[in-house]
């Protein structure tokens, strides 16, 4: 393997209720990061998998882990951000292909890693899965009225794995841009080209109630 996945795991995150890390919530009795960590485990070129965990709790985090994957566990730091510099920091120089992964996607296939990591190796610098949004998106100003509709066929929603030339997401780290949702905002911000593949709707992240349900149902199924 070739690639390395780094998952931001270190944010405490409520919006699945309150009491727990986001990554640590249960699917059908298991961690998301659990579900998460096995299927970019089962992804044939990962080479190594480093997570980024709440200090107090990097000792439960890799042994949550280890009966799934053989796992680097480091400690997150305070913005998103700097837990993947944490993970970035903790990879060999010799592993060319840096992916990170949310642990929110638990459902995450592992030939979606796949394909993204197929598409870095193919030469490009920084590689999303997307998928088409399918509501019509409206902008909307003071007083909740609309001011206009947006073309929705240039938008995209975007998951992960992102997939990064190693050079690029180090130097898009420390590049100092303002912190942002995603590690490919930064990456486009050095005017480097950010190349979609298409997602899959396995990727979804699980975050409100709803997609609990929706994730359960789906593990149900042969
Ligand atoms: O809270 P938010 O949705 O912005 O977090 C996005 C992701 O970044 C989550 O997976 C969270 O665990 C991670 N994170 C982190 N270190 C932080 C804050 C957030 O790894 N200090």
């Amino acid at each position: 393997g070739d690639v390395a996945v780094l998952v931001p795991a270190a944010g405490a995150g409520v919006r699945l209720g309150p009491g727990m890390p986001k990554a640590l919530r249960a699917l059908a009795g298991e961690p998301l990061l659990r579900h998460a960590v096995r299927r970019v485990a089962a992804a044939a070129s990962v080479r190594q998998i480093v997570v980024a965990a709440p200090p107090a709790q990097a000792d439960a985090v890799r042994e949550l882990l280890s009966p799934v994957a053989p796992v680097t566990v480091v400690a997150g730091g305070a913005h998103r951000q700097q837990s993947v510099a944490a993970a970035l920091a903790a990879v060999p120089d010799d592993v060319g292909i840096v992916l990170v992964h949310d642990a929110a996607r638990a459902l995450t296939p592992p030939d979606l890693i796949e394909s993204v990591a197929a598409a870095v190796r193919s030469g490009l610098p920084a590689v999303i899965p997307v998928l088409p949004v399918v509501d019509t998106v409206k902008e909307v100003g003071p007083g909740d009225v609309v001011l206009g509709t947006v073309d929705r066929s240039v938008l995209r929603s975007v998951q992960t794995p992102q997939g990064f030339r190693r050079d690029v997401l180090a130097a898009a780290h420390a590049s100092g841009a303002d912190p942002l949702t995603d590690d490919a905002g930064l990456v486009e911000k050095m005017g480097l080209p950010v190349t979609c593949v298409p997602g899959s709707d396995l990727a979804m992240k699980i975050t409100r109630p709803l997609d609990l349900v929706l994730a359960e149902a789906l593990l149900r199924l042969p």
